[in-house]
């Protein structure tokens, strides 16, 4: 078998930029060349495309998060494919390392399509309704997964849309991601100041019941053509944190992942039954990493699913998998594989 091109893409417009470098960085460094040639290209944050080269820095250097200089390389990405200077860049796949809006909300893979390039992970339907958590939940819900109750409110009407609410509650934009202007708010008094830091990063905003319960999450893959779901996590955070927020996620030491999360272990198969249900559900393609709260009474509660999860060697999904008997490289390969022989297209599963 010739070689495969594959094009990471990397970096994007949404204030998951340099995450997103982050996991391309492993990526890059886990894929397979004996399969593989790989072609770097990043999009900066202003949404220019450019041609990086392959040893461009994609880790932490000296404390900094890597980003994508706008001085690199044009790209021109149309529906032709890729060209720099002018000239056709051959790509046969493309791994979009790309986390929250125009990544991992169904836009890019709606490019994608257009262009008839195949690309890792779940399709424009998917993408888009799992990104947006008024809709994913609402999706849950009706495939009988219990959620938190909650409302969701808009930039111009939220006073009008409020009427009683028990504290405390939980504040976040309904296409947000990394917990970027997600707030806990205890009572009425903390509600305007969240909210209008919510409606910064989105104009739908979902207010929820807090759930007092343990953070577990599951990562589902798709690979010769069956679901799987891994063994079970826990995000344990420091007690300096109120919740999983941005510096809990990102600061060294915040937070320990145990892996696999010690639950009893029904309340782990139902975990793992409710990611793929959830997956299907969406029609999730690839992979995603579902996270549930699992509460002291014992009850499985879904919270989110993500279609593009932080995927460095050390982040949790590849973590899930390798736990699962799946290493990164071999991950890496599966999600490649799937996504040459995907046929499900546009719509998603
Ligand atoms: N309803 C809720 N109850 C309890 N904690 C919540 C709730 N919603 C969000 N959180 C906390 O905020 C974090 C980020 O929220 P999440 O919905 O996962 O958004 P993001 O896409 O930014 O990860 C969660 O990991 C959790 O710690
Ligand atoms: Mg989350």
């Amino acid at each position: 078998m010739s070689k495969k091109t594959v094009a990471i893409i990397c970096g994007g417009r949404s204030s998951e930029h340099e995450i997103s470098c982050l996991s391309a960085g492993g990526v890059l460094a886990g894929l397979d060349r004996s399969l593989y040639d790989p072609v770097l290209i990043g999009i900066t944050k202003t949404g220019n495309w450019v041609l990086l080269p392959n040893d461009y820095p994609l880790a932490i250097i000296n404390g900094a998060l890597p980003t994508v200089d706008e001085r690199a390389t044009p790209l021109v990405a149309d529906v032709h494919g890729f060209a720099v200077n002018g000239k056709a860049l051959h790509i046969d796949v493309v791994f979009p390392a790309l986390h929250g809006p125009f990544g991992e909300d169904g836009t890019i893979q709606g490019f994608f399509e257009i262009a008839n390039i195949a690309y890792v992970g779940s399709g424009v339907m998917a993408s888009a309704a799992a990104m947006d958590k008024s809709f994913s939940k609402t999706i849950f819900a009706a495939a009988g997964m219990a959620v938190a109750p909650g409302i969701v409110v808009t930039g111009e009407s939220w006073k009008a849309m409020i009427t009683d609410i028990s504290y405390p509650v939980f504040v976040k934009p309904a296409r947000g991601g990394s917990s970027r202007g997600t707030h806990k708010v205890k009572s009425g008094a903390g509600l305007e100041a969240a909210l209008k830091d919510a409606f910064t990063f989105d104009r739908k905003v979902m207010i929820e019941s807090a759930v007092v319960g343990r953070e577990i999450e599951c990562a589902v893959l798709e690979s010769n053509g069956s679901v799987q779901a891994s063994v079970v996590g826990e995000i344990i955070i420091d007690s300096r944190f109120e919740f999983y927020d941005f510096e809990a996620k990102y600061l060294d030491n915040a937070t320990t992942v145990k892996v696999p999360a010690d639950i009893p272990a029904a309340a782990s198969e139902q975990i793992r039954d409710s990611a793929v249900a959830a997956f299907k559900a969406l029609g999730c393609s690839g992979l995603a990493r579902v996270d549930f709260f699992y509460t002291d009474k014992g009850e499985v509660v879904i919270n989110e699913i993500n279609t593009m999860p932080g995927f460095t060697g050390t982040s949790m999904y590849p973590k899930l998998m390798a736990a699962t008997g799946v290493g990164y490289s071999a991950l890496i390969n599966a999600l490649i594989s799937t996504a040459l022989a995907r046929t499900n297209g546009v719509l998603g599963n």
